[in-house]
């Protein structure tokens, strides 16, 4: 595993996007995976600014997103399509065939799933995913207690996990109970992963993810098992290394 400590959120996210850039120079048609969140904000706006400057282009590119709320108006500001869209599809010169989400509405839900993992499939796999982590350990949103060999589902959203979204709804009713994951199997199969966190809050669970026993109780942790991780930190999430 590569640590990158950085000395703020701003480096965290040039540094990020540098290396996405880096893969793209490499193979124009690579497949991202991608994750929401408050800690890729930056990283999305320094990827922005790079096509807008016209240093690279996502043509060729594809993008395959780690979660979505089951259930939700995909319209709705509170949805991770709305999030990717206002923070980076609609910016970017992704062809919209070549953007992929969870169909949180699709009639079938399993089913969804599992389209999911034959697309996964029909790319050749994710070239480069990204990943942030939760207070609680998590990374996407499969939550604590989920196996390691899981792959996309549809899962009950912890407390947790919900408390995390609230800014975007009116309150906890109006949000979705279910949400719908890449599974920790399908995300250990991404060939790079970059595994990003920012801020003091997120210390303690990088030095236990990162240094701590690999354990189900904390999904990063099946991190320290795959052959090409990078983390990505700011001094304050690195602090307890
Ligand atoms: P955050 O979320 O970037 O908003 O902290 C990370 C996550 O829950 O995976």
């Amino acid at each position: 595993m590569e640590i990158i400590v950085t000395k703020n959120f701003a480096e965290m996210s040039r540094v990020t996007a540098n290396l996405a850039i880096a893969q793209l120079h490499k193979k124009k048609s690579s497949v991202f995976g991608l994750a929401t969140g408050n800690t890729p904000i930056g990283f999305y706006r320094n990827l922005v600014q790079a096509v807008k400057r016209k240093e690279i282009s996502l043509a060729r590119a594809t993008t395959i997103s780690l979660d979505e709320f089951a259930r939700l108006d995909p319209a709705h500001r509170g949805s991770l399509f709305y999030y990717m869209r206002t923070h980076f599809f609609d910016k970017v010169d992704l062809l919209p065939k070549n953007i992929h989400m969870l169909d949180g509405c699709a009639v079938d839900l399993k089913k969804e799933c599992k389209r999911y993992e034959r697309l996964i499939k029909e790319k050749r796999g994710i070239d480069w995913q990204l990943l942030g982590i939760g207070a609680n350990g998590h990374i996407a949103w499969a939550e604590p207690g989920t196996s390691f060999t899981s792959r996309t589902q549809v899962l009950d959203l912890t407390k947790s996990s919900r408390q995390a979204q609230l800014k975007n709804f009116k309150n906890l009713k109006e949000m979705p109970t279910q949400g719908m994951t890449m599974g920790i199997g399908t995300i250990m199969e991404a060939k790079q992963i970059v595994l990003l966190a920012s801020g003091e809050g997120k210390a303690e669970i990088i030095a236990r993810a990162l240094r701590g026993k690999v354990t189900k109780e904390v999904p990063a942790s099946v991190l320290q098992r795959h052959p090409r991780l990078i983390v990505v930190l700011d001094q304050p999430a690195a602090s307890k290394l």
